[in-house]
């Protein structure tokens, strides 16, 4: 008889076994879902609130119960479900998340008058899964005013601190443990090690979120959510939209058309990148829409921000309007329902609309998909007709932006694309403080070039958060050989940020400005001073507008 061979039993894809964060409202819940992301184990962040139910439902890997700077004993704290810590998942409680385990599961918390804040000295006390392979004296990033003065009874205190006696506490039997740092923050320099030694050792979580893996996975939810459907993507020009592109690309291939709205406000040579990118290497069907003429007419005579914004806005959802309409339109006259099926929708009409929404977005909208789309769709794209029922496609919803840009790598994006620095929708209209001109355009973007060239070649393109040139429509006088000149000031802009929110100007070498200055002013006729802007934010914003 013939040897009966069982069928390979398929893996869980890392999406389908999260490890939940729960928000406990501290600043650092999302990094600690990036923490676990950089451990190559998928996580998400979840609102303390779920539910041990809702909780179950997802199979988690693990729980990670997020810091928080309530008091567990403060009014209107937050909570987690009790029955949480009965799942048999493992469990993870950091500063105010461990002291939330002690207060549920019958150990103490008080306020001990001694507070820790900063670095702190951890010792290690015996043996532990969380400190396994790590030394004995390490220092942990502390944040905390009440101490946990008893640990949940049966566990075992595993370390401890000057101001924490119980730093530390693990539970193997009901698989719950806790540390009063913050494992998540660089200045704990074993962190990630204690995080990883909790995920791979206790959790039993394999590293398989990877970029090739997401690629897999998203490639075929794309396949089963848009069938045969042509799907349409407005590309421009930044990593997102890109990513999301060539994503929906490698699914469904030219069912896709991407369309590049170019409004002539991109810096010099980025609309031929995109083009040479996209239709010349990735073959992807593209629709280059010039628009450059349209867009500096609506702007003509226009200085106030708000307004620029406004109109830039507009017009390019109008033009991309047009553009999809003429496809939509041009798919059906191809393919026409038959009349017995009845409706329009058997004829594969561009039905879908790519979105580069970002895990982050969806984070800030409260895990609402329409409201996420909404914030994008201000920034970039805009919304469509309704009458044509356009479904979003969104393949970055899980990412947050660093894995984008692995994504990207691994998808063959050239690296100007993967690590392009964040580009204002309305582009250098707001970056010209006055109104837009094609002239003025024009030396912005000579000017900006060399920037761009200078700032990468000292290898700090990817350090800074932003570097561009801004050109207020005033003149100065200067003098050049015999003559004096009457010419415009460039500013120089550069920032070091981590989300944008806050930014320092950045302290460029020199060196590296002298040569800026005096390459724009030799090569640019129309500039004759180069000024540097030295304000953070706040009270700066990063853009001038
Ligand atoms: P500010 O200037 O407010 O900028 O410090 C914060 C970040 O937002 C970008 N920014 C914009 N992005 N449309 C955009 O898509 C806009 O109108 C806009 N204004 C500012 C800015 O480049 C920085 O990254």
């Amino acid at each position: 008889m013939a040897e009966v061979l069982p069928l390979p039993v398929a893996e869980p894809s890392p999406e389908d076994r999260p490890v939940l964060v729960l928000d406990c409202g501290g600043q650092y819940a999302q990094l600690i879902a990036r923490r676990v992301r950089e451990a190559r184990v998928y996580s998400e962040l979840v609102p303390h609130s779920i539910t041990a139910a809702e909780a179950r439902e997802r199979q988690p890997r693990a729980l990670v119960l997020s810091g928080g700077p309530a008091s567990v004993y403060a009014a209107g704290a937050p909570k987690v479900d009790p029955e949480l810590f009965a799942l048999g998942v493992p469990t993870l409680g950091i500063c105010y998340g461990m002291q939330l385990m002690a207060q549920e599961l019958g150990g103490s918390v008080e306020r001990t008058g001694v507070s820790e804040f900063g670095k702190t000295d951890v010792r290690v006390d015996g043996e532990s899964a969380l400190f396994t392979g790590l030394p004995e004296e390490q220092t942990g990033w502390m944040s905390h005013r009440d101490s946990v003065a008893a640990p949940p009874a049966g566990a075992r205190v595993t370390a401890g601190s000057p101001a924490a006696p119980i730093a530390a506490f693990e539970d193997p039997e009901r698989r719950l443990y806790g540390v009063q740092f913050h494992p998540e923050v660089v200045h704990t320099p074993h962190g990630q090690e204690v995080l990883k030694n909790f995920l791979y050792g206790v959790a039993d979580a394999p590293p398989s979120w990877t970029a090739a893996a997401v690629i897999e996975e998203q490639v075929e939810r794309i396949r089963a959510q848009v069938g045969s459907a042509r799907v349409l993507c407005a590309l421009s020009g930044g990593v997102d939209s890109a990513v999301a592109a060539l994503l929906v690309h490698k699914a469904i291939g030219d069912q896709l058309v991407c369309v590049f709205v170019d409004h002539g406000l991109l810096r010099k040579e980025e609309a031929t990148q995109v083009v040479e990118t996209f239709e010349g290497h990735f073959h992807v069907p593209l629709v280059h829409v010039s628009a450059e003429e349209r867009f500096l007419s609506r702007l003509d005579g226009v200085a106030d921000p708000e307004q620029k914004r406004k109109v830039v806005g507009e017009e390019f959802i109008r033009v991309f309007e047009e553009e999809s309409r003429r496809l939509f339109q041009a798919d059906a006259r191809a393919k026409p329902a038959r009349p017995s099926s009845g409706a329009a929708k058997s004829a594969p009409q561009v039905r879908y609309l790519v979105q580069g929404t970002l895990y982050s977005d969806v984070i800030e909208s409260g895990g609402d998909a329409s409201v996420a789309a909404t914030i994008k769709s201000h920034h970039n794209v805009g919304g469509l007709p309704e009458d044509m029922e356009m479904e979003l496609v969104e393949p970055l919803r899980l990412l947050f932006k660093d894995e984008v840009r692995r994504v990207g790598e691994e998808l063959g994006l050239p690296e100007r694309m993967v690590w392009r620095q964040p580009f204002p929708g309305p582009g250098l209209a707001i970056r010209i403080i006055g109104e837009v001109t094609r002239e003025r355009l024009e030396i912005l973007r000579e000017a900006d070039a060399i920037l761009q060239e200078e700032i990468r070649r000292a290898g700090l393109y990817r350090e800074l958060w932003q570097s561009f040139a801004v050109l207020p429509a005033i003149r100065s006088v200067g003098v050049q050989g015999d003559e004096r000149t009457y010419g415009y000031p460039v500013v120089v802009r550069a920032v070091t940020s981590d989300d944008a929110m806050t930014a320092d100007w950045a302290r460029l070498p020199y060196d590296l400005l002298e040569t800026i200055s005096s390459r724009i002013v030799n090569e640019v006729p129309a500039v004759n001073r180069v000024v540097l802007d030295i304000t953070s934010k706040p009270p700066s914003t990063i853009e001038w507008e």
